[in-house]
């Protein structure tokens, strides 16, 4: 396994033009666009929500990583803070080598539940990485999949 350095990605044009090689490009990325070419936003690197792996100068892997504070938690029955991972993909020819794995070790390593939709498909990655079906308190339209620090599996019913 190739362990890469994992880099936060800075919100600005080139990252907006290497996120176009990924196959999710939508909400997150247009809102990026508006607030740059709206100039709300230049080179931040302190609100992006992005982490990313670069091969040479290529970005290869990405996730977008949101911490969400306890007092706006309305998934888990006792409220806690926790991270909502998305947009984890890894181009198709980077993939296993590691890349993945190496995104999720770095959300893992905040020790903070992880909360995920998964793709279809994507089953079998999830499983090998410690995460499990969750039920969230509030009715949500997507399946949901959490991961929990060893800290709290004594009491990781909701
Ligand atoms: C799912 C995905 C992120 C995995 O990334 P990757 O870099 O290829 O995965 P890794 O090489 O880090 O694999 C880590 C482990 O998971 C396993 N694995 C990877 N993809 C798997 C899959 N689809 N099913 C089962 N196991 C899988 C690997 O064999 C490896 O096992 P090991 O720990 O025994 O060596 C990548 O395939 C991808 O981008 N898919 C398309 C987008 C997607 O489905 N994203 C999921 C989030 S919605």
């Amino acid at each position: 396994m190739e362990i890469m350095p994992i880099e936060k990605l800075s919100i600005n044009f080139k990252t907006l033009e290497d996120f176009k090689s990924f196959k999710e490009y939508g909400n997150q990325e247009l809102q990026m666009l508006d607030d740059l070419k709206g100039s709300i936003v230049e080179n931040d690197c302190k609100h992006s929500p992005f982490y990313g792996i670069y091969y040479g100068d290529k970005l290869v892997a990405r996730m977008s990583l949101y911490h969400t504070d306890k007092k706006f938690d309305y998934l888990f029955d006792n409220k806690r803070d926790y991270l909502l991972l998305s947009k984890l993909e890894v181009l198709p020819q980077f993939r296993e080598r590691g890349f993945g794995k190496n995104l999720i070790g770095f959300a893992k390593s905040f020790n903070l539940p992880i909360i995920t939709s998964p793709r279809i498909n994507s089953g079998g990655f999830w499983n090998r990485m410690g995460f499990m079906p969750f039920t969230p308190i509030t009715d949500m339209p997507e399946k949901l999949l959490v991961w929990y620090p060893d800290h709290l599996t004594e009491n990781k019913i909701n």
